[in-house]
């Protein structure tokens, strides 16, 4: 199933390039993928729950599906057809769902991640310091930001972004984060 998904979500990937010149799959998501591959390494995660949802979690931004509303929730929407479709179990696709869902963005104090999901978020986070051009990308394309503007809206949303980073893997991040933040 993570080759049908990953197959999927690079054809998507390719026609969203062919429009709008900028590829998820080569530029972001193959990032957040490899580095929640190795999260779930670490802490004993399913792996299979894991990779897909790393790989679909932002399907809404390739689709450019109901783009006035949140990409976490129609992201976890989109997957959930497209596995059904697929034939794949129910109860896998709701952790997966939830993955999406929580990928990103503030967390009600309520929920409590997953391993699963909790790879996923930080994935997305740490793949900032393999390809920042997401950023600049999201800065230029969709909020249609000059120069300077596009600087500064790339820091504040790395900067938010990275808040949001697990505290003990921000031991590992916090040097290079300012190196970065500062070099922008
Ligand atoms: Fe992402």
């Amino acid at each position: 199933m993570i080759d049908k998904v990953q197959k999927y979500f690079i054809d998507l990937s390719n026609k969203y390039e062919a429009k709008n010149g900028y590829n998820y799959w080569d530029n972001h998501v193959k990032y957040v993928t490899q580095i929640a591959d190795d999260l779930a390494k670490d802490v004993d995660a399913d792996l299979e729950i894991v990779l897909i949802s790393a790989i679909l979690h932002d399907v809404a931004k390739v689709m450019e599906l109901r783009e006035n509303e949140s990409h976490n929730l129609v992201g976890s929407e989109i997957a959930e057809c497209f596995l059904l479709s697929e034939g794949y179990d129910p109860q896998k696709i709701e952790k997966v769902k939830r993955c999406i869902l929580y990928h990103s963005g503030d967390l009600d104090k309520n929920i409590k991640l997953s391993k699963e999901e909790w790879c996923v978020r930080n994935a997305d986070i740490i793949s900032m310091f393999h390809n920042i051009t997401i950023f600049f990308f999201l800065a230029l394309h969709e909020y249609k930001l000059n120069y300077n503007e596009c600087r500064e809206c790339v820091k504040e949303m790395i900067r938010s972004k990275y808040c949001f980073l697990d505290t003990k893997l921000k031991v590992k991040y916090d040097d290079v984060f300012k190196i970065i933040y500062e070099a922008i």
